[in-house]
């Protein structure tokens, strides 16, 4: 199994706010959805009830501890481990939201980031602090939309 997160946050690593994210660049969505399709994404249950349904074209997996949850068009499960162990032959990427990433971030061996050249003082989510000396950084490109530039990173953990 690969895991991989994927990501778009702010100057502070800002991720999400009342529940929703806080930029929505088309760019970012194409790459997203590229760069994910035909895979498993994993998601918390907050992230997966802000999307307005399962993602088509991928394997969905939501983790919550509510066993009585249901999700249309995704798999549910209780733990992070149960998650790892439903999807261990495909490729997968964590979609967030932010305990998700915090949880799943030993286990990754790559990380892309939308870094975004803005900030957003009343987010109430954040990416993990992470330690870039472990990683190799892989600049793939730059863009900008409504006058904000953000650069597309991919980064790989150090073997
Ligand atoms: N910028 C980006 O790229 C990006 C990507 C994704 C999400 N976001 C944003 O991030 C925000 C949501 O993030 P969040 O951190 O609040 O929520 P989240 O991580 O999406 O979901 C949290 C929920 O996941 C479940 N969960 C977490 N750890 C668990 C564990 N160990 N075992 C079982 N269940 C567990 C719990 O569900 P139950 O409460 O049901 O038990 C918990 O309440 C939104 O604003 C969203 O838009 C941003």
């Amino acid at each position: 199994m690969s895991i991989a997160m994927i990501a778009a946050i702010g100057k502070n690593r800002e991720l999400g706010i009342n529940n929703d994210l806080i930029w929505h660049f088309k760019e970012d969505m194409a790459f997203f959805r590229q760069t994910t399709v035909e895979s498993t994404v994993v998601m918390g249950r907050k992230t997966f009830e802000s999307l307005p349904k399962a993602l088509p074209k991928r394997r969905n997996i939501v983790i919550t501890r509510d066993s009585d949850y249901k999700a249309e068009g995704a798999e549910v499960v209780h733990s992070p481990q149960q998650a790892m162990e439903l999807c261990e032959n495909d490729k997968v990427f964590i979609i967030g939201g932010a305990t998700i990433y915090e949880q799943f971030l030993p286990y990754a061996d790559s990380l892309y980031l939308t870094e975004i050249d803005a900030d957003c003082p009343t987010a109430d989510t954040f990416f993990p602090a992470f330690c870039k000396t472990d990683y190799h950084r892989v600049f793939l490109k730059q863009s900008e939309e409504n006058g904000i530039q953000f650069s597309f990173v991919l980064y790989q953990k150090n073997k």
